[in-house]
């Protein structure tokens, strides 16, 4: 795959994971190609990131759209338009419609900052630190109509401290968060990575029973 992946990236806000993508792209570790940028949000941080490094970019407003459907279909056509391969959540904060996730079935991948299936949703780090666990850590899974519900293929963790706050465990989040997607759509352009049609995958030719583990 020459020209490699085509990917279409949605974000919400800060968009230090698109940035992370874009530097893999850019210091050639990554063979891929970002295609559209898509924001809910006409102010998230990302979309200057994106500007900067020459992307196209596309806010679709939720707020303009009376319901859910109206939105997707309106994300649906915009990305349908510019036929990704994979579409990246980075820090995208809608819950996307059944109808849409079953239009790009297998080819949306989300970044969660737990580890699944455990801490689904959001304030993460606030319920890890509650209860008081002992290791916390990222997922990077398949997105299906169930929210952080799909396949995980990949797990980095990394240990609670005692006296980490909220903003430790998202700095030693996003640390690994920015290693690991660059990693999975380094593997998935190489082919090492494979999502099948029925949302299996496959790591280096074998079905994954269980979530690779990231190790930096
Ligand atoms: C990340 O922590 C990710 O796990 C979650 O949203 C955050 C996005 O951060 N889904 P950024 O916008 O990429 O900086």
């Amino acid at each position: 795959m020459s020209s490699g992946l085509v990917l279409a990236i949605l974000i919400s806000g800060s968009g230090s994971n698109l940035q992370a993508i874009i530097d893999a792209i850019e210091a050639g570790t990554l063979n891929a190609r970002i295609a559209t940028v898509v924001s809910n949000n006409p102010d998230a941080y990302g979309l200057q990131r994106a500007i900067r490094h020459g992307l196209p970019v596309k806010v679709i407003n939720h707020r303009d759209y009376a319901k859910r459907e109206l939105y997707d279909a309106e994300l649906r056509r915009h990305l349908q338009s510019v036929a990704p391969d994979l579409i990246v959540l980075a820090g995208y904060m809608r819950i996307l419609s059944a109808g849409f996730v079953r239009a790009f079935e297998n080819r949306i991948l989300n970044i969660h900052p737990a580890l699944l299936p455990a801490y689904k949703g959001l304030d993460t780090h606030q319920r890890a630190l509650a209860n008081a666990e002992k290791e916390h850590g990222v997922s990077i899974h398949l997105v299906t109509a169930e929210l952080d519900d799909g396949p995980v293929l990949l797990q980095g963790r990394y240990p609670i401290e005692n006296g980490d706050s909220v903003s430790d465990l998202q700095v030693k989040g996003h640390q690994l968060e920015h290693q690991m997607y660059p990693a999975v759509l380094r593997w998935i352009s190489e082919n090492k990575l494979v999502i099948d049609d029925n949302g299996q995958i496959h790591y280096e030719q074998s079905l994954l029973e269980n979530p690779l583990q990231y190790s930096a």
